[in-house]
């Protein structure tokens, strides 16, 4: 049984203004106060897990510790099949310091090669911290097929070449809010209020 959140101040520990974006919107409905991890002056910790749930936990529990308050982080990326799930949780670094995904997306493409299979999942990890350690762990995943070229400039990252299973159109081709409703952050989230704000 997961551990219930209880209505209060809740620090969302990133600091990528979209996801906050985001995430604060998701929590909408449950009269959440939020913080964010950036106005409290935390620190942002480095992500050295293997796994995006590992990485989301590090950064939940390190702002949960650090404000003494429960904090939610996420983390996430694309895995494709025919390189072993890579970038995974490299997915943000791939992009370079100029976050250039045109790049990025080029170089997947470059890895799976002529031929190579080009199924891929959306996965997003989101972590709920308290302050005396405890973490529950959410994930979800979207399976979808990478195209090439690029279609749509409406997302960001990898969205251009990410066709989601039983649509046609590329992340980038979705209008924002249709996709928030299907991505894998959002399924995430759905199994997170089902466990922490749902009846018991
Ligand atoms: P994080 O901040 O370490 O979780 O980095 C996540 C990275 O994964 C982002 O920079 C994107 O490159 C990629 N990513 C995660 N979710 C999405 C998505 O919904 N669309 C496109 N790219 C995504």
């Amino acid at each position: 049984m997961a551990r219930r959140l209880a209505a209060g101040r809740l620090v969302i520990a990133s600091h990528n203004a979209g996801k906050v974006r985001e995430i604060a919107d998701l929590l909408v409905p449950f009269g959440m106060d939020i913080v964010i991890a950036a106005a409290l002056g935390l620190p942002e910790p480095e992500e050295t897990e293997d796994s995006f749930a590992g990485n989301a936990a590090l950064k939940a529990l390190a702002a949960a510790r650090g404000a003494g308050l429960t904090a939610l982080a996420d983390d996430s990326g694309l895995a494709v099949h025919a390189i072993g799930g890579r970038p995974g949780v490299h997915s943000a670094r791939w992009g370079g310091p100029a976050r250039d995904f045109q790049a990025a997306m080029a170089r997947v493409m470059r890895e799976i090669g002529e031929g190579g299979g080009r199924g891929a999942d959306f996965v997003c990890a989101l972590a709920l911290a308290w302050p005396d350690g405890h973490v529950e762990g959410f994930e979800g995943r979207v399976a979808g097929t990478l195209v090439w070229p690029p279609r749509g400039g409406r997302g960001f990252g990898y969205d251009p070449i990410f066709v989601p299973e039983g649509d046609s159109r590329t992340f980038g081709e979705i209008d924002p809010d249709e996709k928030h409703r299907m991505s894998h952050r959002a399924r995430a989230f759905d199994k997170l209020v089902a466990a922490c704000f749902g009846q018991e």
